[in-house]
């Protein structure tokens, strides 16, 4: 089978890696990339000398059969309206888009055109987010009371998003992926200390249909670096700590029991203290997971596993989480 020709869009701090695990991959080539700063053209000219570099979109669409789309947040619509529009099946980084609006056009010239495009939601594709929606979907925590995420360091500080888009994007889609459902209220606060009207810190709580409440705190104003996902069951707990180097997922035994004669009185509740379990977990590199998934998708029509609906879905709860921001923290209703 011929190796598919894939383009990057965008060769940035975070696009480079795109760029390198393209080029990496076995069953694709990494054809052309397209950047708009000379410098970045001429680092990627020297570092891959067959591919062809381009500043302009078109010309990338002209040599490829998939894109990686990876420039700045604001063009990601617009740039995978022109990869629709070419009939390029594309992955869109995070954020999906900026507006629901945009976020709806893409997906809807995307199914009008039969185009797959998938959002570049990347923890939806690690291998311990994985086995922690299975423990989820197959009942093996009991009942999902609530789940909370940290996703804290120091930097990078951007100007053109803030905390809530830059992080939350990893968040939202990491809770809906392993609900498998989406908030009915989002309340979010925040504050911006650097920059006016960029929130450094924001504080993120979604609201469930099923009564679970899912809390995420994002900052890049923090002195720890923190990538943590705790979901407390009623059965068992779970805590995912991306910042561990291999004991990435501890299933903790605990919880409270409630005998079957419990009536009112809180004392008779059972506090229960099990084992720990640390599961072994695949070393697989998330981006590496997500770019094989996207080549079987552009190439086979394998349904991308992060949808354009999905990236519709994640922009709803940022787009609330914005208006809640604007008032003050008030819940606003999906
Ligand atoms: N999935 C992840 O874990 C992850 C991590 C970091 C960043 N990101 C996302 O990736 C995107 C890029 O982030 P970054 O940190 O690399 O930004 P960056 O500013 O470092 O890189 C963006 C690159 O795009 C180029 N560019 C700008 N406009 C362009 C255009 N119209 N056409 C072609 N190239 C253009 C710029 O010259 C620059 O080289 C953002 O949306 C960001 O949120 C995702």
């Amino acid at each position: 089978m011929s190796r598919l020709k894939l383009g990057v869009i965008g060769a940035g701090v975070w696009g480079k890696n795109h760029v390198r695990t393209v080029a990496g991959l076995a069953d694709a080539e990494l054809a052309a990339v397209c950047d708009t700063d000379t410098k970045v053209r001429d680092r990627v000219a020297r570092q891959y000398p067959v591919t062809h570099v381009t500043a302009d979109v078109v010309d990338l669409l002209s040599q490829v059969d998939g894109v990686i789309v990876a420039s700045p947040a604001a063009s990601h619509a617009r740039i995978a309206l022109q990869c629709v529009e070419a009939g390029k099946p594309c992955l869109v980084e995070k954020p999906f888009a900026l507006t629901v609006r945009d976020a709806e056009a893409v997906a809807r010239l995307a199914a009008d055109r039969k185009v797959s495009v998938a959002a570049g939601h990347l923890l939806v594709f690690h291998p311990a987010v994985e086995r922690l929606r299975a423990l989820v979907q197959e009942g093996e925590l009991g009942k999902i009371f609530y789940l909370y995420g940290l996703r804290v360091n120091l930097g990078q500080i951007r100007a053109d998003e803030n905390a809530l888009w830059s992080f939350g994007p990893h968040d939202v889609s990491m809770a809906l992926y392993l609900l498998n459902d989406q908030p009915i209220r989002v309340a979010a606060q925040g504050r911006s200390y650097l920059q006016p009207g960029v929130e450094d810190v924001v504080f993120l709580t979604m609201e469930f249909a099923s009564g679970i409440l899912a809390h995420v705190q994002l900052s890049w104003l923090d002195p720890h670096k923190e990538r943590k996902l705790t979901v407390v069951g009623a059965k068992k707990m779970v805590v995912f700590d991306d910042m561990e180097p291999r004991e990435k997922l501890r299933i903790y035994d605990k919880g409270v029991d409630r005998p079957p004669e419990y009536g009112s009185y809180g004392e008779s509740l059972a506090i229960r203290e099990g084992d720990i379990f640390i599961p072994k977990i695949p070393n697989i590199e998330p981006l590496a997971a997500e770019l094989g998934h996207f080549v079987r998708v552009a190439r086979d029509g394998e349904v991308p596993r992060a949808s354009a609906a999905d990236g519709v879905r994640v922009v709803r709860v940022l787009d609330a989480a914005t208006r809640s921001l604007a008032a003050g923290g008030t819940p606003v209703t999906l």
